[in-house]
């Protein structure tokens, strides 16, 4: 790593816009970007296309390592692999959001995950931006900056659904769907979702997307400048 290089960790709940604003910040920076919630995605995807149980917590645990996900990191088109097959669309149906809560509490699960998120985030050469739920906490408690990202439930389902368009994409459904999801990664025993003591809270609720990545490209300009 440079001098440059800047590590920038941005954690919160679903529908507070982590993606949208974690890519932008990259690319406006020039910095790589990790989603690892889609790595979460990709091995509950590949648990329910390999036939395993995703409610028996051993099943999972013995598989955990064997999918091969590869991330790739360019802010303006990443990519997600499982065993060389493109994920980026299977990993984003509602049979994967609701079943990537239970595959994403197995301590052997998040073991692999971490471990391939540090080894990502060690070999970008100008600096990443690392989204998910426990990276400021867990995944890399010395990052640079360490954001948190918050909105009202409503507020959150709102986007999610905008999003979605299309069947089964009501605003109460995904609301409820996505509080679930909220209780269960925040309940969990293992790095459960988590603000960091040092994490900068940013509440979005009010917030239009790139008033939020200005904020958030503010806030990495400023660390920089005062190394
Ligand atoms: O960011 P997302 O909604 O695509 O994440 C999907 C799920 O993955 C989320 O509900 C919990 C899990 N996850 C996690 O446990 N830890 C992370 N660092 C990122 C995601």
């Amino acid at each position: 790593a440079t001098v440059e290089s800047v590590i920038v960790a941005i954690d919160g709940p679903a529908g507070t816009g982590k993606s949208s604003t974690s890519k932008a910040v990259a690319a406006a920076l020039g910095l790589s970007y990790l989603d690892t919630g889609a790595q979460y995605r990709a091995i509950t995807w590949w648990m329910i296309t390999n036939g395993i149980d995703v409610a028996d917590p051993v099943a999972i645990a013995t598989a955990a390592a064997k999918p091969a996900i590869l991330s790739g990191t360019d802010p303006i088109d990443p990519t997600i692999t499982v065993d060389g097959v493109d994920a980026a669309g299977p990993i984003r149906t509602p049979e994967v959001s609701a079943k990537v809560s239970a595959v994403s509490a197995i301590p052997e699960v998040r073991t692999a995950l971490t471990d391939l998120q540090r080894s990502i985030a060690a070999s970008a050469v100008t600096g990443i931006v690392v989204e998910g739920r426990d990276i400021g906490t867990t995944v890399l408690p010395d990052a640079d900056l360490k954001i948190f990202l918050t909105a009202s439930p409503e507020a959150r389902a709102a986007r999610r659904s905008g999003e979605l368009k299309g069947a089964g994409s009501d605003v109460l459904a995904t609301k409820e769907a996505l509080l679930k999801r909220d209780a269960a990664d925040s309940g969990r025993k293992t790095s459960p979702l988590a603000k960091a003591d040092d994490a900068l809270e940013v509440d979005t609720t009010e917030l239009t997307l790139q008033q939020v990545i200005e904020r958030v490209v503010t806030l990495v300009e400023q660390k920089r400048a005062a190394r």
